[in-house]
């Protein structure tokens, strides 16, 4: 948290790097229709994080880390994106299901950790207190379509009206809110 009462981006981004962890835990513990469950919030918590970084992230980083380590980073999140998409392909109950998630954890933690240490540290360093909390208005825009905190019995209502479906399809829709937001608040 900031002086102001608000958040940074990378203080955003570093919470749900954490968020990404436990929750790829979960998916690998639970069994059946909670697994499903949880592995469609795995898929938008990714949505959510990915495109923020895409948008707002990535761009602002090329200038302080260099070109090379940004397309490196686009490029682990395109194939995250993909594995994704097998492993919703494959079923959660798919015998092959568990290996393909292990290693899908292991790309995405490793992805993570590069970012801390090679985009988010410098971004901290050498943007402003002000530009870092207008940049985690793009996390907000990601979830205002894509919550990635539904309520434990929320109901099938609120489940029903949650953002389900093909991850490329899902990431898609919050990539283009975020973008849409991104538009709109040029400097
Ligand atoms: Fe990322
Ligand atoms: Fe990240």
């Amino acid at each position: 948290m900031t002086t102001t009462g608000e958040h940074d981006v990378v203080d955003l981004l570093l919470e749900q790097h954490n968020q990404i962890k436990t929750l790829f835990a979960e998916v690998a513990a639970a069994q059946g229709e909670r697994r499903l469950e949880l592995f469609h919030d795995l898929v938008r918590l990714l949505a959510v994080h990915e495109s923020a970084e895409e948008q707002v992230v990535h761009p602002a980083a090329r200038s302080k880390a260099g070109d090379a380590v940004v397309e490196a980073r686009l490029h682990e999140e395109d194939e995250a994106k993909h594995a994704l998409s097998d492993l919703y392909d494959l079923g959660v109950d798919h015998p092959e299901f568990d290996t393909g998630l292990a290693t899908l954890a292991q790309a995405v933690l490793d992805h993570a950790t590069h970012e801390e240490q090679e985009e988010f540290t410098r971004l901290r360093q050498e943007t402003s207190p002000e530009q870092l909390r207008r940049m985690s208005g793009a996390v907000r825009a990601a979830e205002a379509v894509s919550p990635t905190r539904p309520h434990p019995g929320a109901g099938e209502s609120a489940l029903a009206n949650m953002l389900v479906g093909p991850p490329v399809a899902v990431f898609d829709k919050v990539r283009d809110a975020v973008r849409d937001w991104r538009q709109s608040n040029r400097d």
